[in-house]
Parts: C-alpha cells; sequence; structure tokens
C-alpha cells in the first residue's frame, strides 16, 4: 500500500484515477485507527473505486494542548491494518503539519449558522474552526467524489455539511453508524488510553443514553436531563461535563417537544483525564 507523506505525490496519483473516470472516497482520519474507521473505509471501498484514508493529527482543533500531546500516534499499525481491507485500491495520505499548513498552522474563522456554538463548541473552543480547516483542506487536495464520517462525532457530521453547502464544495458526504464496542462503548482511538477500571465505568456512557432515549418517549427533556445528571452525581469514576437533548437539525437544545421534530441526546463524560462523547436518536 501506498503511503503518501507530500501532497503533491498524491495529488499526481489522483489526477492519474480521475483521467481514467475512475471514482474517489475519501475517509479522513486522526490515525489510532478502531473497527469504527474500518468500518467508515470497506464503506467507502464498496462505492468507490479507489478510496484515500488520510492520517493526521491535526493541531488546529485540540483546544487542550496536553490531549494533542498525548493523542495516539500509530501509523505504523494503521497501515497494517488498512492493509488487511486492500492493498490495491487504498492510498494513505499522511502528511506532516507543514505538507498540510504550509507554515501557516492557523484557523480560518468560519460561520456555520451557530452549529459551532453548541454543545461541543462551547467546550472546546476554537475546535469547530480547526475541524473546518482540515476538512476543507482536505477536501481541496484530494477533491474526492465522496467522504466519510462517522455518526459518533454528529456535531461534526453537521458542521462538515454546513462547510460543504456553505463553501459550494463538490462532495458528497455519506454518515455512517456509530460502532459501538461488545460492551457498548462507542469505539474512539482515545479509548485505548482507558485505565481498566475506567474502561470497565465506561459503558455505563451508553447504558445510560439508551434509557434516557427510553424516557424521553413519556417525560419531558427536562426530567430525562436531571435523571440522567443524578446517575453521574454519585460517580466515583466518572464526571458528566454535559448532558443534552437538542433537535437533531439545528442542534438547539430542546425546551419543549413538538411532535414532527426529531431529537437526539448528547454527552460527554470525563473518564479520569480522557474526555468520551456520544449520542442517540431519541426518536
Ligand atoms: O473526526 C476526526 O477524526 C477529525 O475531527 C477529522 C474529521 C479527521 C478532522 O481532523
Amino acid at each position: 500500500m501506498k503511503v503518501y507523506t507530500e501532497k503533491q505525490q498524491i495529488v499526481t496519483a489522483i489526477d492519474a484515477f480521475k483521467a481514467k473516470k475512475q471514482t474517489l472516497g475519501l475517509v479522513p482520519t486522526m490515525g489510532a485507527l478502531h473497527k469504527g474507521h474500518l468500518a467508515l473505509v470497506k464503506k467507502a471501498l464498496e462505492n468507490n473505486d479507489k478510496v484515500v484514508v488520510s492520517i493526521f493529527v491535526n493541531p488546529t482543533q485540540f483546544d487542550n494542548k496536553e490531549d494533542l500531546v498525548k493523542y495516539p500516534r500509530t501509523l505504523e499499525t494503521d497501515v497494517n491494518l488498512l492493509e488487511t481491507l486492500s492493498k490495491e485500491h487504498i492510498l494513505v495520505y499522511a502528511p506532516a503539519v507543514e505538507d498540510v499548513y504550509e507554515g501557516n498552522m492557523v484557523s480560518e474563522t468560519f460561520d456555520f449558522d451557530g452549529l459551532e456554538f453548541e454543545m461541543e463548541g462551547k467546550f472546546r473552543i476554537g475546535h469547530f474552526d480547526g475541524v473546518g480547516t482540515i476538512v476543507k483542506r482536505l477536501f481541496n487536495i484530494i477533491k474526492p467524489d465522496n467522504a466519510y464520517f462517522g455518526e459518533k462525532d454528529f456535531q461534526q457530521l453537521a458542521i462538515i455539511k454546513k462547510l460543504v453547502e456553505k463553501h459550494y464544495i463538490q462532495v458528497n458526504i455519506v454518515p455512517c453508524p456509530i460502532y459501538r464496542e461488545t460492551s457498548g462503548l462507542a469505539m474512539s482511538s482515545r479509548n485505548t488510553r482507558l485505565k481498566p477500571a475506567y474502561k470497565e465505568a465506561a459503558p455505563v456512557i451508553y447504558k445510560t443514553l439508551k434509557t434516557a432515549k427510553r424516557l424521553f418517549g413519556t417525560k419531558s427533556a427536562n426530567t430525562v436531563s436531571k435523571w440522567v445528571e443524578k446517575q453521574f452525581d454519585s460517580h466515583d469514576l466518572l464526571k458528566l461535563e454535559y448532558f443534552i437533548i437538542a433537535d437533531a437539525t439545528t442542534l438547539k437544545t430542546v425546551q419543549r417537544k413538538i411532535k414532527k421534530k426529531k431529537y437526539r441526546a448528547f454527552i460527554a463524560v470525563y473518564a479520569d483525564d480522557i474526555r468520551l462523547i456520544d449520542n442517540i436518536a431519541l426518536n
């Protein structure tokens, strides 16, 4: 499998595929690949002639320096994993910061119609400007027909759809369902850093979401939110950062349920110093 570290080289390879009218999928990642990423790549392989997997820990989207430093970097293992899916149809783009940012490692400022001010945007200042910046750059370099994003980062997915709409980017965004460990814990590269006791405790997050979904059938959003907060109040290992029930389109916190609207619950929890997020469709 070819691993490209320089954009000029991957652009040349891509131009050759495009000249042959081959379709191109992009799976943007920050590496430390797990089964969730592989599910995205598999889907991309089904729908495209060639798939680019980008592996780049993007500094501008980290509001927390320590998280950036500790973020797992496992390029060799990642490439081995991808080779189990296809050696011929996957290209890896694993650039250095300089190749992507060309000496100007700053975020663009975006207007995502307010999506950026909810939930993650409140707790991770500048995060979505960083995500928007890197994803826009990747779209510019790779020019994919289809790009694949997981629903675990549901707000990110909504923001990327908005990015594409507002900047008239010619790419089809394909959402992919959350991939879970057998315990129910949503797969995340950060899970590898969980100490055993925290790993054992973390499935409570999804269990709580499932109960919240059941309760939401008969109770108000406020009652459900209070119930969830109470579950974590007395928890020894997990610290709730937020639990929010929001309109699935605007991502605004729901005040009063309206019949035809779609709602989703979002949660962020600290397990030691590791921040875990998850979400669930409520109706
Ligand atoms: O979801 C991620 O892994 C990252 O936010 C992304 C989309 C690869 C951008 O760096």
